[in-house]
């Protein structure tokens, strides 16, 4: 039975090319993205690139659409083999003090980066587990890595955005959680760190292209059995918590 993979922010940026090196292994791809339009444009232009793709609403910050978008997929597919919790946002102010970030940017970024990840995987695994092994992918970031904030000597000891790193180590901490509920299983939980990749968040002055940014998400989604769980990696190189 083929494969199939669930995406999710997949209409743009990682998200769109992560769902194509998909594709391109002869994946069914549900092409999710928390606009109708943004899904259905996606998913017509990896079909026009001969891939199997289909468009999913899916709005990872509402309740109501993710309960929607998990029956709507279990009433179609019998199993789901691979979810990419790959949709993000970053509302730092990047002028402001971490001291100074509104409580707002906080909540609203918590609501994605976290709970999103957090609701989705739940709504799904039961259709995971269903698959012979499925694989979770989720998209932490370098900037989640505490170990590297406490470090002045660090790459990134200056990336103070308060709201999302701290959102992607709890990411990585809801990784570790997950994978230790699933070690008994087949199924592999792991955080990815794509790169500084340029997109519409990783800006155009961003090192890495989009292609080598979707690596980390696909070799992760696509791992052998003899692969980890509850690991943290970019490019197959571990990264600290
Ligand atoms: N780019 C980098 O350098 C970098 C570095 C480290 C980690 N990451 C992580 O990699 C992931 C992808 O980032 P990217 O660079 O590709 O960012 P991007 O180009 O800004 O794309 C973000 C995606 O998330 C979607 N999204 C936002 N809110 C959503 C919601 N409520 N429901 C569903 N989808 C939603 C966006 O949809 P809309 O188009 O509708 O807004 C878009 O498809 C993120 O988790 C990010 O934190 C990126």
């Amino acid at each position: 039975m083929t494969d199939i993979a669930l995406v999710t922010g997949a209409n743009k940026g990682i998200g769109l090319e992560t769902a194509r090196q998909l594709g391109q292994r002869g994946i069914q791809l549900l092409v999710a993205a928390r606009d109708q339009a943004k899904s259905e444009a996606a998913a017509a232009q990896l079909r026009s690139e001969g891939l199997d793709a289909q468009g999913l609403v899916l709005d990872v910050g509402s309740d109501a659409s993710i309960e929607h978008a998990a029956a709507e997929v279990a009433a179609r597919h019998a199993k789901l083999d691979i979810l990419v919790n790959n949709a993000g946002v970053l509302f730092d102010d990047p002028d402001l003090t971490p001291s100074q970030q509104e409580l707002d940017v906080w909540r609203r970024t918590y609501a994605i980066n976290l709970f999103g990840v957090v609701a989705v995987t739940r709504a799904f695994l039961p259709l995971l587990r269903k698959a012979s092994a499925a694989r979770i992918v989720n998209l932490s970031s370098i900037l989640g890595s505490l170990t590297l904030h406490a470090d002045p000597g660090s790459p990134i000891y200056d990336s103070t955005m308060p709201a999302y790193n701290s959102s992607k180590s709890a990411v990585n901490a809801w990784t570790l959680s997950l994978a230790h509920e699933l070690r008994d299983t087949p199924i592999k939980v792991n955080s990815v760190h794509p790169g500084h990749v340029k997109t519409d968040m990783g800006g155009q002055r961003a090192p890495m292209a989009i292609v080598d940014g979707a690596r980390s998400s696909v070799a992760m989604a696509t791992l052998a059995a003899d692969g980890p769980s509850g690991s943290f990696t970019h490019l197959g190189k571990t990264l600290p918590w």
